[in-house]
């Protein structure tokens, strides 16, 4: 995407929600709703636009962990490795989605920007435990050989 078009999107958001300081949180979500990160490139327009320091936005948008710096895929998969999936094995269902999809702890996106591969430490569904999370969808008790079904369907509504 281009800047220029970039910039309008951000635009379009700041004539929707409002450009003061207090609009800040929900102009950056709606930032990565739509692009389902913050780009870079938004901090200095978004200091000039709102009237506030590149600083102050950036540690708003690092401090919430719901927002990202990083590109994304279209399908995030969150793997629980809080204690009550780790003990029903966690890390082999983890270590087959990051073999399927050519990932690593080091690179949890893929270069199509279709799947992106994370952990999370407890999804709040031990009794369902070992889960996984498709873009918030909760699936429960996970096999490696069904996170490869899974990612196999995932592929087939690309
Ligand atoms: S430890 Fe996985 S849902 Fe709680």
């Amino acid at each position: 995407m281009s800047q220029a078009s970039l910039y309008a999107v951000v635009d379009s958001i700041l004539e929707e929600i409002g450009n003061r300081e207090r609009n800040l949180i929900a102009v950056l979500q709606s930032i990565q709703e739509h692009f389902r990160y913050l780009p870079k490139e938004i901090f200095p327009y978004l200091s000039k636009k709102i009237g506030i320091s590149e600083a102050k936005i950036y540690s708003v948008a690092t401090f919430y962990e719901n927002f990202s710096l990083e590109p994304k895929g279209k399908f995030v998969i969150k793997v629980c490795d809080g204690t009550a999936c780790h003990v029903r094995k966690s890390i082999p269902i983890l270590e087959r989605l990051r073999k399927d999809l050519t990932l690593s702890a080091s690179k949890s996106t893929t270069d199509d920007l279709n799947f992106t591969v994370e952990t999370v430490s407890c999804l709040g569904a031990c009794g369902l435990a070992p889960v996984i999370t498709v873009n918030d969808k909760v699936y429960p008790a996970m096999t490696p050989d069904k996170a490869t079904e899974l990612v196999n369907q995932l592929k087939g509504e690309l």
